[in-house]
């Protein structure tokens, strides 16, 4: 790929199908490029940004051939910023393009065939974020890292688009020029705070409250809490007396909608902070700190429940091998990548279990993420 470099504008590239990572497909002289900021179907010249053995990435710089579902975009930095690689796109088409990467990789990892649609939950497509990490420019300015990269673009006047709007716009710091500030909306209040300046906030989902570290993990979307909850407690079917673990635990938010079902709950999570947190949330459950691989062996050998919520990188073989080994009749699997939930997938197929369902979830509007939900039970 010697001719293709960072800087050169390629002209008049049609634009084909979308990728997963917020990608679009394109080929120029049999070469593979990665065009952010395009739509199927369009006509565009792309800047390329990097260049590998393999593909080269671009971003849209002018559009010829404009895509019916091209709207603009709701931001003014939306070009420039990390944060929202779909804000071009008409917001129902967002879903549309979701639905086609999850089709396209579990059909491609794991066999799987995705029959549904990406659910839309509001708020949405705006003010649905309620954790949120602004990073400080130079001068002090609040803004957000632009893709892939360490550069701050400053935010607009009136602040971050998709954010809630109480922690949308953070005050300019100009005494902490590089530094970030973190901007958190719970339901106990709102406000911005310094990573690791401490605090607890409480959250409600339903009948239940949780106590959260106020810079530690919480589900982004305001709606996620409630609707992964619901959707995990419609797959697994708890009953009163049966046995879970809540793996990947965060502050207990699985273990507690179990355990007020009347299940025994073990629940296993790294940040430790986060397991104190739970064990005050969930009084009837048992939490242990550590990496889930390592602690598993330590936990009941056998149970009717177990939840997964692992980060992006996935469950991984170690873990599901424990999982299966325990023989549990239900499992719900919580992913927000589902490029690893494909994987994870093809690995519990072996260990004989297989997907009963799955929905996905449209809990990062704007954005090429999405959440799945599966549940699987022994074949
Ligand atoms: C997607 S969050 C889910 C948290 C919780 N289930 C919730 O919904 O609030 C994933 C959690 O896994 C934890 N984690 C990441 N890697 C881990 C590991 N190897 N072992 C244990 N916990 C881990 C993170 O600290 C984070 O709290």
């Amino acid at each position: 790929m010697n001719e293709l470099h960072p800087g050169l504008v390629v002209a008049d590239l049609e634009i084909g199908p979308v990728a997963h990572g917020g990608h679009f497909v394109a080929r120029h002289e049999g070469r593979v490029i990665f065009v952010r900021h395009a739509l199927t179907g369009e006509v565009v010249d792309a800047r390329i940004t990097s260049v590998n053995r393999r593909f080269a990435r671009a971003d849209a710089v002018a559009v010829h051939r404009a895509s019916p579902h091209r709207v603009t975009p709701p931001c003014p930095i939306a070009t420039q910023c990390g944060g929202c690689d779909f804000q071009h796109v008409e917001p129902a088409h967002t879903r549309e393009l979701k639905r086609q990467v999850v089709a396209e990789l579990l059909g491609h990892l794991a066999g799987y065939e995705f029959a549904g649609d990406v659910e839309e939950v509001p708020p949405a497509p705006l003010g649905w974020r309620r954790r949120m990490r602004y990073h400080l420019d130079a001068d002090g300015h609040p803004g957000l890292r632009a893709h892939r990269s360490d550069e701050v673009v400053p935010l607009p006047a009136d602040g971050c688009r998709i954010a809630d709007p109480a922690i949308a716009a953070p005050p300019t710091d100009p005494g902490r020029p590089g530094g970030e500030v973190l901007g958190v909306a719970a339901a106990s209040g709102a406000g911005f705070l310094l990573p690791g300046a401490g605090g607890i906030v409480t959250e409600e989902v339903g009948e239940q409250s949780y106590l959260v570290a106020a810079d530690g993990f919480w589900q982004a979307h305001a709606g996620a809490p409630e609707v992964l909850v619901q959707r995990v407690l419609a797959g697994l079917v708890p009953r009163s007396g049966e046995t879970a673990l809540d793996l990947y635990c965060g502050v207990g938010l699985f273990a507690g909608a179990l355990a007020a079902r009347g299940v025994r709950v073990w629940g296993v999570e790294g940040d430790r902070r986060a397991t104190e947190l739970a064990a005050r949330n969930v009084l009837d459950g048992e939490f242990v700190a550590g990496d889930v691989a390592r602690r598993l062996p330590r936990l009941p050998g056998q149970v009717d429940l177990v939840v997964l919520d692992p980060p992006r990188t996935g469950a991984g073989a170690d873990v599901l091998a424990g999982v299966a080994a325990r023989r549990p009749r239900a499992i719900a699997y919580v992913a927000c990548d589902p490029a690893a939930l494909g994987r994870d997938l093809r690995t519990a197929a072996g260990l004989g279990y297989e997907p009963s369902s799955v929905t996905a979830h449209d809990l990062f509007p704007l954005t090429h993420h999405v959440e799945c939900v599966a549940i699987l039970e022994a074949k």
